[in-house]
């Protein structure tokens, strides 16, 4: 048996622009992602979160759906134009009342709820004068939090700032694949640090209003390692690390960024001006918590002809992949679950997102079968079990994603769902791992069965694996 502490949260993430729909109803404005969306060329099929899920009108029937499924917990988040559909001013009734009637269902139900305030959909109005590259968007921020903290407070008791961080930066400004899709480096930075900042802000509000609950961040970490033990490559990791881990961890926990980051982004983007006096003391206001998004890691080689120095080798010959060509490396998240403990100390420890793409189908049966799901959450939660025994802090895991969504730029084609939706329909089939996950739940972790099979090597060719990678174009 792997039994979990008591009181161990089991629960499935979403996000607000991936499932609602709804995007012009009850006042709702614009958001960067459905302008980036629309824009033609910036997602597969030029698909678009104007329906997703239907969520927005089918939330209580959802709700119900997680209930029955036994889930303890449930992670979303808000969509601020629909809170202030121009990023200012005061808030949108209606668009609060969406989220009031939410959350009451979800306790109603016995179901945690656990709020993130950004998950990538900022108002575009705020976008017009410069989004996250202009200082001021963080106190806009600021303020449209204290708004949900005054609408939510008392009934929400966790909270998360923003979602992935990393992403929202450095693939929205400096690779372009996400909104608002800028191509500049220096551009990643700046935003990255008005983000940072952005979060202090919140965290001061949420303390400046006396709520009794927990707030935090949760990044999307990614352990790094060298492709080989060459100085070079060990460099390279370092900066990789330093790109994607430390330069949002430690101002967040330490208060400082890394020097060794400060030192190469100054080398590379030229001075870092943007950095005001008393930035760092405001990101570095305490947090009651830390959210992990896990899915992999990331094997760094030396390349002194790309603009970070190095390259990102995707797959490691041998590893196991889902469909996608992402590596299932469970024992990773033990090393990152340990590295965070050793590096920033004990602060308590959720993961956020944890899960996988499966090419998943409704079978002659009318149900779908996806056991390569089941096999890789199973491997991961005996991961984390490990880290809990080795001493770690660790006190929920949260499935991404509850049901099939917009999956941003691969829009509708990429299946994340522990529940199958049927988007001409809107029907909602829950897979086997959706049963699976609330057996877990039920259980507070893992029977001997299931502790057996997460033992069983995890072979390249073995059918977890996926046969042939959907795609090839990755962010790196
Ligand atoms: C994460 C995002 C989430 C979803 C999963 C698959 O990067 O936070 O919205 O797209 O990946």
């Amino acid at each position: 048996m792997m039994r979990f502490p008591e009181g161990f949260l089991w629960g499935v993430a979403t996000s607000s622009y991936q499932i609602e729909g709804a995007v012009h109803e009850d006042g709702r404005g614009e958001s960067i992602w459905d302008r980036f969306a629309r824009t033609p060329g910036n997602t597969l099929n030029g698909d678009t979160g104007d329906v997703a899920c239907d969520h927005y009108h089918r939330y209580a029937e959802d709700v119900a759906l997680m209930a029955d499924l036994g889930y303890g917990a449930y992670r979303f988040s808000v969509a601020w134009p629909r809170i202030q559909p121009d990023g200012r001013g005061p808030a949108n009734q209606k668009g609060l009342d969406f989220y009031r009637r939410l959350v009451a269902r979800l306790l109603e139900r016995g179901i945690t709820p656990m709020v993130t305030l950004y998950h990538w959909d900022l108002p575009q109005a705020l976008q017009e004068k410069g989004g996250w590259l202009n200082r001021d968007t963080a106190e806009r921020f600021g303020e449209f939090a204290a708004l949900m903290f005054d609408a939510l407070g008392d009934a929400v008791k966790l909270w998360l700032t923003h979602n992935e961080p990393w992403c929202a930066s450095m693939l929205g400004h400096f690779r372009g694949v996400h909104a608002p899709g800028m191509k500049d480096l220096r551009a990643g930075v700046i935003s990255s640090h008005h983000i940072l900042l952005s979060h202090g802000r919140a965290v001061t509000a949420y303390r400046d209003g006396n709520y009794r609950g927990q707030i935090g961040i949760a990044p999307n970490l990614l352990p790094n390692y060298p492709l080989t033990d060459s100085a070079a490559d060990r460099e390279a990791t370092r900066i990789s690390d330093g790109y994607v881990n430390r330069w949002f961890l430690d101002p967040v926990l330490k208060g400082s960024y890394p020097a060794d980051m400060l030192a190469f982004y100054t080398q590379v983007v030229g001075p870092l001006d943007f950095i005001k006096e008393g930035d760092l003391a405001a990101m570095g206001a305490p947090v009651d918590l830390l959210g992990i998004n896990y899915y992999r890691r990331r094997t760094i080689e030396a390349d002194p002809t790309s603009e970070l120095g190095f390259r990102v080798h995707d797959i490691v010959p041998g590893t196991p992949t889902t469909v996608t060509g992402s590596e299932i490396v469970p024992e990773c998240l033990y090393d990152l679950l340990l590295w965070v403990k050793a590096n920033y100390g004990d602060v308590p420890l959720y993961i956020t997102e944890n899960g996988m793409v499966r090419d998943d189908r409704i079978g002659p049966d009318g149900q779908v079968h996806d056991p390569e799901r089941v096999d890789f959450l199973r491997r991961h939660v005996a991961a984390a079990y490990r880290a809990i025994e080795a001493g770690v802090n660790l006190r929920g895991f949260f499935a991404w994603s509850f049901m099939d969504n917009f999956e941003w730029a691969f829009g509708y084609s990429q299946r994340f769902g522990l529940v199958y939706v049927d988007y001409a329909t809107q029907a909602r089939i829950p897979k086997d791992s959706a049963r699976w996950w609330g057996q877990v739940a039920r259980r507070n972790g893992l029977d001997e069965v299931d502790v057996a099979l997460a033992q069983q090597p995890l072979a390249a060719d073995s059918p977890s694996s996926g046969a042939r990678p959907m795609f090839t174009e990755r962010e790196e």
